[in-house]
This record gives structure tokens, sequence and C-alpha cells, in this order.
């Protein structure tokens, strides 16, 4: 009932929920179809996972893509309505020039594209999500993944950068895209706009950091919008950054050195989610954000457990033997992100789990592939990154290490079976 009473509440961003999350979860039939069709698949498809709208297409559903289905934005909301959720989430993911700094998620917006984003995809979804039809569902918008962040770390004189980054750092086509996402959809008194925020891996040093914020701080107040259209953050969207390390802590010493000096950790200031999600949110509320902003952490791929999960600590040999035989993420280096070998589920979703976290959530739908092995022609505009590819040996943003991709992937996006086979297996909690 008090879900009825708030939605006659002026829609001003302070007086949203923060209990949104408890409301009543919306499954995607689409997603648990492909989950149930796998042995052991129905343990884990009445979760709720986020829609992603990665192209244009997606608002009126795209029947003969090889990723997303026939629902478009309405008909998963008014499947919500069917289901009595209070609560859906979606992921707006089309802007100019996306994925700026790979090639595996590309979109189908060249750099110089701003205005189509607005016309073409910000407002057509805006105009359904703001139908009074569906003014009793809390709808979750997870605002653009893997876009400021490259603003920081990937334009030209650093390792990696690349052109387009600059290119969309230059004409604004990433700030204002977002400013304009926020104001659109920020107006509509049911629908709570969250942020895209790395993931420690990427931000935690303190350079990339409080730059990082600063720039989600333009972006929030660009093409109109001000810091009340943002509920809040997201972080490790489809990465696989454990969410807590449960055997070392980034404070911790071994022979007189700290473990910030391991080759796994290279000075960062964070060695997992969890805690960079809470340090990262005091940081955006020190830069101008609402005091009472809260974030979501992606754990659909995050659980490392299995049989090759450490049960202790490392051998305090040298910070090197202690970290990496204690740590549960796996990985060859934490700037890997492509269909990582050994992964399992997280967490499953849920509100509250801990100070400063709306909820664990599953956005990155588990079973859909982040980028294919192989180049394999499209029309999704995605390209062939070989980071996705299990015999390249990396490059500099990942140490030159190898990228411990599956084998076999398709085009990101799509299903990959034997991906979410072994995400159940190396479930952590275990099913
Ligand atoms: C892909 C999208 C897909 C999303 C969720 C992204 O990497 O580019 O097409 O919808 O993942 O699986």
């Amino acid at each position: 009932e008090s879900r009825r009473a708030s939605r006659t509440a002026t829609p001003i961003h302070g007086q949203r929920s923060r209990h949104l999350w408890v409301t009543g979860q919306y499954v995607n039939p689409e997603w648990k179809a492909k989950a149930d069709a796998e042995p052991g698949g129905s343990r884990v498809s009445n979760n709720p996972t986020a829609v992603w709208l990665d192209r244009i297409a997606a608002i009126n559903g795209t029947p003969n893509s090889s990723s997303n289905g026939a629902f478009g934005v309405r008909d998963h909301l008014d499947e919500a309505l069917r289901q009595g959720a209070g609560y859906i989430q979606f992921v707006i993911y089309n802007l100019p020039g996306r994925d700026c700094s790979a090639l595996a998620s590309n979109g189908e917006l060249g750099p110089d594209e701003l205005p189509r984003y607005k016309s073409e995809y910000i407002d057509p979804i805006a105009a359904i999500q703001s139908d009074s039809k569906y003014r009793n569902i809390r709808i979750i918008n997870v605002v653009e993944i893997d876009s400021l962040p490259n603003l920081v770390t990937n334009t030209s004189g650093q390792a990696g950068g690349t052109v387009m980054c600059d290119t969309v750092k230059a004409n604004g086509a990433y700030v204002n895209g977002v400013g304009y996402a926020l104001a659109k959809l920020g107006a509509i008194g049911n629908v709570y706009n969250y942020i895209d925020a790395g993931h420690h891996g990427w931000l935690g040093w303190d350079s990339n950091f409080g730059p990082t914020a600063d720039i989600l701080k333009t972006a929030a107040v660009a093409s109109g919008s001000t810091v009340n259209n943002v509920h809040g953050f997201i972080t490790n969207t489809a990465n696989y950054s454990a969410l807590v390390e449960p055997y070392f802590k980034v404070t911790d010493n071994v022979n007189g050195q700290t473990v910030r000096q391991s080759k796994w950790v290279d000075w960062n200031y964070y060695v997992d989610e969890l805690s960079f999600a809470q340090a990262f949110r005091t940081k955006l509320i020190s830069v101008g954000f609402n005091s009472n902003i809260g974030m979501l952490i992606d754990t659909s791929r995050n659980g490392w457990g299995g049989a090759n999960r450490p049960t202790g600590p490392g051998a305090t040999t040298s910070v090197d033997t202690y970290v990496n035989g204690g740590r549960i993420d796996r990985r060859a280096h934490a700037g890997n992100w492509c269909n990582q070998a050994g992964a399992g589920l997280g967490e499953r979703p849920r509100a509250n789990p801990a100070t400063g976290i709306d909820a664990y959530v599953w956005v990155k739908p588990p079973g859909e592939s982040d980028g294919s092995s192989s180049e394999i022609p499209n029309n999704e505009g995605k390209g062939f990154d070989r980071m996705c590819d299990p015999t390249y040996g990396g490059n500099a943003r990942n140490g030159n290490n190898p990228t411990g991709a599956l084998p076999n992937a398709p085009i990101s996006g799509a299903w990959f079976s034997a991906q979410f086979r072994e995400l159940m297996q190396n479930a952590y909690p275990a099913l």
C-alpha cells in the first residue's frame, strides 16, 4: 500500500523511495526461457536480470536479433504489470561511439550522432516509461555502461588510449548524452537512474578515482540535468571483480611490504568491489551528489566458487605468494573482462546487503556473451576484440597477460550456453 501512496508524491528525487529494491522483482521471461533450457537452469532462472536496450530497435523489440528478444520496452512493462512486479531494471546503452576503448560492444551510432541518440533513442524510451499505465512500477535505468570512465583512462597519451575515446571526449557526446538521458528519464516520477561507475580494477587508483567522480558530476549537470536525477551508481557491471576478497586486505603487509605492491594489486587502493563501491560513494557525495545516493554492485558473474577457490590465505613467503595463493578472483589480470574462464555466479540479487549499497543485482544476464572469440560478421555494429580471444597474449591494458577468455564465444549479447553452465558450476554461494 505504501507503494501506491508514493505514486502521488511530487516527483522529486529526494522523496523517492530508498526501498524500491524490496518491492518485488521483475523476471525477464525471455532470459528465463534461455536459462530454463539449460540443465539445472531452473535453479536460477527466477532471478531478476536487467533488460538491455542496446539499440534503437530494442525499444520496440528485435525478433531477428541474435541478442535481446522480441519484447520491446512496452512488452516488458506490460509483463511487469502482469507479474505484479514492484520494480524493473533497464540498461540504457546506445551512446554515440559506444564502447570507445574496445570493439566487442561498439554500437550502431557513430560518434557524431548525438541528435539521433536523443530523438530516436532516449525520447521514445521516455515516452513509454512515462505512460501513466506504468506509474506503480519503479523503473530503474542503469545509465551507459563503460562510458564516462573511458574519458578519464582511455584517451590519448595513456596506455591503450583510442582515437574513438578522444573523439567522444572532444565532441561531448558521452557527457551530453548521459546528461540528456538523466534529465529526460529523471523527469518521470517513478524512474530511478543509476549511472555506471566502472569497477575497482579500473578506477581504484587515485589517478582515476577522483577524476572519474568529477566527470560523473559534470555529466550529471549537463544538458539541463541536475544531480537530483541521479539515484545512485552501479559498479562491476558485466565484470568479474570479486565482491569481497576474504583472505587478504589492502592494509596487509608481508615481510614488511604492503600487498599493494604485489603484481596482482599493482598499487591499487582497493582489492575488491564492496570496499571500492562504498569508498566511491563517499567520494561522489563529496563532489556534489546527494548524500542519500545508493550503490548497486553487479554480482552476476563474480562468485569465483568451484574447485579452484582458495580456502585460506596464501603463503607469507612474499607479497605475491600471499596474494596469489589467497585471492578468490582467479583471473590472470584484473583488466581481463571478456567471458572469463573459471567464473561463477555471484551473490543472488538482494536488497540492502551492506552500508551504502542499495542492492546486489544481476545487470549482465548470466549466459550472455561479452564478445566473440573470433570475428563473426553481424549487423549490430559489433567488432572482434582480441580480449575475447583465448589465444591472444594481451595488451598494455591487461599487463600483456593472457586474456583468460572462454573459446567458441558468440558475439556480445548472444546466448553462450557453455559459459552459463560454467557459471552455475562455479557459483558462490553455491547453488
Ligand atoms: C552487448 C549487448 C547486450 C549486453 C547484455 C553487451 O555486451 O553489447 O548487445 O545486450 O551485453 O548481454
